[in-house]
């Protein structure tokens, strides 16, 4: 039998992705159409001994999470359960801190997925990969190409090329390391608790020492407590994927998940996907549309744009490389581009939203999407998609250009570059 934690994490993170986390968690933001934790759940629910999803973070526990785990639940026909932790424990705290219940019923092997990653998991892989290692190794870390220069911003692993044993492990190095990363998901023996009961009770030992970084001794960092020491023990192993992968911690990030989710519905479910014919709208590329929204005949749609529930699609609209949540109206004519409409936002007839791509550089082989924050350091709006908040209203022939709106905002006017708050 086998589990899965997905790491949710909490309410602090996920700036990069406001104003839109301020009305829903970051993993259960839709791209393509589903929440980005389904896209983990769907991937595990492939794997036919997984038994059970544990969701770790520290949220309060709210209706749409409750929702998510109940319909997910019906659907993958997986135990599907949210383990709060009392304070952010860090992304290996948790796993000790909820020990028993990860161990209950005695997997062979757990998965371990970080929720703002995505991509098409290797997990079956992983799997093979593993049960062939020598017996007693903890753990296999899916391990991602990147740039030279790109692979600072996350953990960088040296491996053996023949036995893929990891030698060396430094999270976010300062100098060039190596271009193979950690992807964020892991499968992990039982085993791995002998290691976190270790630094655990370091830790508690040590807490008669003040550091005023540290705010719970119950905190364990997975990669700088655990995988740094366990590099060349011969315990830690890498599975080297080229498969699709990207990090989702900004808007920008999840426009480009977005068209490379909808792009792999082409192989698995192409019945998610919209098709042209008689009294449809036009569709160009992959699209996909939620049956209850409303589209006139005349819009057109693509490439890799979503269409939220209850949307409202009038004539004439353009909408390309975007996502349009639930409830929202684009009304007559009007176009959107590179942008997110938020909740019930309404897009007046004859105007422009349009944002720039932040797309990881095609030229570069394994480049990913830029880690850029939102402002320049000149304090300048850096050029990203549009994000148009919920119950947003934008008047009719304008153009919102590269900007950022709150939620709530009647506006009244063109806007480009700006954040209007
Ligand atoms: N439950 C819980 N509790 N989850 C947490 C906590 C915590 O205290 N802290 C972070 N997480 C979750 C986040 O929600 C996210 O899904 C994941 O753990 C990673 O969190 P970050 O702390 O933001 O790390 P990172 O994304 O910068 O880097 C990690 O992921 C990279 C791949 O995306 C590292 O593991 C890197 O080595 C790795 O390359």
């Amino acid at each position: 039998m086998l589990k899965a934690i997905i790491l949710i994490g909490g309410p602090i993170k996920g700036t990069r992705f406001r104003p839109l986390s301020l009305e829903l968690a970051k993993p259960l933001f839709p791209v393509a159409g589903f929440p980005v934790i389904y896209h983990h759940i769907e991937a595990c629910s492939k794997v036919p001994d997984i038994k059970e999803v544990i969701l770790i973070g520290f949220f309060q526990p709210n209706d749409a999470l409750t929702r998510f785990i109940n319909s997910a639940q019906m659907e993958f026909k997986i135990q599907i359960r949210y383990l709060q932790e009392y304070t952010a424990l860090g992304t290996a705290g948790g796993l000790y801190h909820f020990r028993d219940q990860i161990l209950a019923g005695q997997p062979d092997y757990f998965f371990v997925m970080n929720s703002d990653v995505c991509g098409d998991f290797p997990l079956k892989e992983m799997l093979q990969a593993h049960r062939k290692r020598v017996k007693g190794s903890y753990c296999t870390i899916l391990g991602i190409e990147a740039t030279r220069q790109q692979s600072l911003n996350y953990g960088c692993i040296v491996e053996n090329k023949d036995t893929h044993e990891v030698l060396h492990y430094v999270e976010k190095p300062e100098t060039y390391i190596s271009t193979t990363i950690n992807g964020g998901v892991y499968l992990f023996s039982p085993e791995i608790f002998q290691p976190l009961e270790l630094i655990f009770k370091q830790n508690l030992d040590s807490k008669y020492s003040f550091d005023p970084n540290i705010t719970t001794s119950e905190v364990i960092r997975l990669e700088q407590d655990i995988f740094v020491p366990l590099a060349s023990s011969g315990k830690l192993f890498v599975y080297d994927t080229k498969r699709f992968w990207s990090q989702i911690k900004s808007t920008g990030a999840a426009i480009y998940a977005n068209r490379h989710y909808l792009a792999i519905y082409q192989t698995t479910h192409k019945d998610r996907l919209a098709t042209n014919g008689e009294g449809k709208p036009k569709i160009i590329g992959d699209v996909t549309i939620h049956p209850t929204a409303q589209i006139h005949p005349t819009a057109v749609l693509g490439p890799n744009v979503s269409i939220g529930k209850y949307a409202n699609i009038g004539e004439g609209v353009r909408v390309r490389e975007s996502i349009v949540l639930e409830g929202a109206t684009l009304q007559d004519h009007s176009c959107v581009l590179y942008s997110i409409i938020g909740w019930n936002a309404v897009v007046g007839s004859w105007t422009r939203v349009e944002g720039t791509p932040n797309d990881p550089n095609p030229n570069k082989p394994f480049a990913k999407i830029e880690v850029t924050s939102i402002f320049t350091n000149d304090g300048k709006l850096n050029p990203s998609i549009t994000v148009i908040g919920s119950n947003v209203q934008i008047p009719s022939e304008v153009v919102i250009l590269n900007s950022i709106v709150l939620p709530d905002k009647s506006l009244s006017g063109s806007y480009k570059n700006q954040i209007i708050l």
